[in-house]
C-alpha cells in the first residue's frame, strides 16, 4: 500500500455518501409514487430528473471508492445500516404537495452537508481528485435546494 496515497477518511465518507445516495433516490420514489394534488403533473416526472441524478453521482462517488481501494456499500441492509436520511412509510394524503416537498429540501440538505463534509476531509487528507468531483455535486444539490424552495415561497437558506 503507498501510504501517499491512501486517504482513509476520504474513504469512509465515500461510503457514507455511497449510502445516502442510495437512500435518497429511494425517498425521491417514494415522492413521485405517493404525491397527489394541483401539481402532480409538473412535480411527478421532475422526481425522475431529481434521481438521474443521484444515480449518476452514486455511481461516480462509488467507482471513486474502488479507485482508492475503497469497498462500497452495495447491500439493502450496509444502505440502511448506514444512511443518516429517513427510512419512513408514508401513505397517500398524509402529507400535502408543499410538506413533501419541504420534507424533500430537508433531506435534500442533510445530502448537502455529507457533500460538504467530504468536501472537508478531502482537503484535510489532500485528495483534490475526489474533492473535483464532489464540488459539483454540492453546486447541483444547492441548485436543487434553491428550486424547491422557490416552489415553497421560500428563499433558498429560509428554514435551513
Ligand atoms: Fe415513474
Amino acid at each position: 500500500m503507498n501510504q501517499k496515497y491512501d486517504y482513509p477518511k476520504t474513504r469512509a465518507q465515500l461510503n457514507q455518501l455511497v449510502a445516502d445516495l442510495e437512500q435518497i433516490q429511494t425517498n425521491v420514489h417514494q415522492v413521485h409514487w405517493y404525491m397527489r394534488g394541483k401539481q402532480f403533473f409538473n412535480l411527478h416526472p421532475q422526481m425522475d430528473e431529481f434521481n438521474e441524478a443521484f444515480a449518476d453521482e452514486l455511481d461516480q462517488v462509488a467507482e471513486r471508492l474502488i479507485a482508492l481501494n475503497g469497498a462500497p456499500f452495495a447491500t439493502t441492509h450496509e444502505f440502511i445500516e448506514n444512511t443518516g436520511l429517513p427510512d419512513e412509510k408514508i401513505d397517500y394524503g398524509q402529507y400535502t404537495l408543499p410538506e413533501l416537498m419541504q420534507r424533500l429540501v430537508d433531506q435534500f440538505r442533510y445530502v448537502r452537508d455529507q457533500f460538504q463534509k467530504a468536501i472537508d476531509i478531502t482537503d484535510e487528507e489532500n485528495d483534490q481528485p475526489t474533492q473535483d468531483m464532489i464540488n459539483g455535486f454540492k453546486s447541483d444539490i444547492d441548485k436543487k435546494i434553491w428550486m424547491l424552495n422557490a416552489y415553497l415561497d421560500q428563499g433558498p437558506f429560509d428554514k435551513d
